[in-house]
């Protein structure tokens, strides 16, 4: 191969990997960013898709340039010479891809020794995934809900943990992914930066509600978000004081239990605003039983189903999560508020 051969190579493995990157860098891989991970994130896959394109170049490049001058004759029946390698190209191969892997590896190293910097001043949320539903818990504010609010512009810190199976924490818009680990506590930063209404997608197929083990996700101004802490009967800006004063009545209580313990992920139940349905609907199954009936399909659920359900669907570890006022409570508020129901 002669020197100008080699430059006329190189220039078309360069100008296919601007054509090939041009493209490529036009299609919206990931959507909607919404934090400040998600720049970073979508910065680092330009530069892997450009360097992918340059190696895809180098690869179509030498095909094309092989099949174009190697190829035989007409009439040419002859085996080619014997090749005892090349010294030169072999380091070439070598050099190249171990430099391009290395730089990836650095760079990417970079970017998520950045994005998992705490800061001081981050918001704290206890994030609890079971099948087939997520809790949130605000520590410092002492607030728990089943909908994931957050302040815009502050990084949250969500310390995850699963009460029976892998499951994994997901906002799209955010890019950053964590898997909740049974026995195995994790957790993630991440720093939304456009305020409006998402999704927590589980992203681990934990069981037969996993497509469905969703959370919405409201990332509102710091004062949109302390006047719903506020709403909640929380402390905005931590203390920890709880909520003073209010009345828990039975419907409450049984409500906070039947979301907290992940009852609304499964079930459809209206004095709860539930309306899953991967369990049987609690206002059509429960009129006309008793309250030992219920403590019994909450504790042991495969006693007795409920007919169209099979055995092994809901955890049967909820006389150990339930303490037994919490059991009692959510038993009268079943009880209570399916009986009244025809
Ligand atoms: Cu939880 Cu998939």
């Amino acid at each position: 191969m002669t020197r100008a051969t080699l430059i006329r190579l190189v220039a078309a493995m360069l100008v296919l990997t601007a054509v090939i990157s041009v493209v490529m860098l036009q299609i919206d891989w990931n959507g909607v960013a919404g934090s400040t991970e998600a720049d970073d994130v979508d910065t680092l896959l330009d530069v892997m898709i450009v360097l992918s394109a340059f190696v895809y170049s180098i690869v179509l490049v030498m095909l094309g340039y092989s099949i174009w001058r190697y190829r035989a004759k007409p009439g040419d029946e002859s085996d080619g010479e014997p090749i005892h390698g090349n010294t030169r190209i072999e380091i070439a191969w070598t050099l190249i891809p171990t430099v391009i892997v290395l730089f990836g590896a650095a760079y990417s190293w970079f970017i998520l020794d950045k994005i998992e910097a705490r800061e001081a001043d981050r918001l704290e949320v206890d994030v609890t995934a079971q099948q087939f539903a997520w809790h949130f818990e605000y520590p410092e504010e002492n607030v728990t809900s089943t909908v994931l609010h957050v302040p815009v512009d502050r990084q949250a810190e969500f310390s995850l943990e699963a009460l029976d199976v892998i499951h994994s924490f997901w906002v799209p818009e955010w890019r950053v992914k964590k898997d909740a680990v049974p026995g195995q506590p994790t957790s993630m930063v991440a720093t939304p930066d456009r305020e409006g209404n998402f999704e927590l997608i589980c992203t681990e197929l934990c069981g037969v509600g996993h497509s469905t083990m969703r959370a919405p996700v409201i990332v509102e101004s710091p004062e949109e978000f302390d006047k719903w802490i506020q709403d909640q009967g929380g402390k905005p800006g931590g203390g920890g004081a709880a909520a003073g004063g209010a009345e828990n009545t039975l419907a409450a209580e049984g409500k906070q239990i039947f979301d907290a313990q992940g009852c609304s992920g499964c079930h459809t139940l209206k004095a709860a605003g539930a309306t899953e349905t991967i369990g049987p609907d609690l206002d059509e199954v429960l009129p006309g039983k008793d309250p030992d009936f219920i403590r019994t399909s909450i504790v042991d659920p495969d006693a007795e189903l409920a007919p169209g359900f099979q055995q092994g669907i809901m955890p049967d570890n909820f006389g150990d999560a339930l303490s037994p006022e919490e059991l009692d409570t959510l038993v009268k508020f079943l009880s209570q508020s399916t009986q009244g129901e025809k």
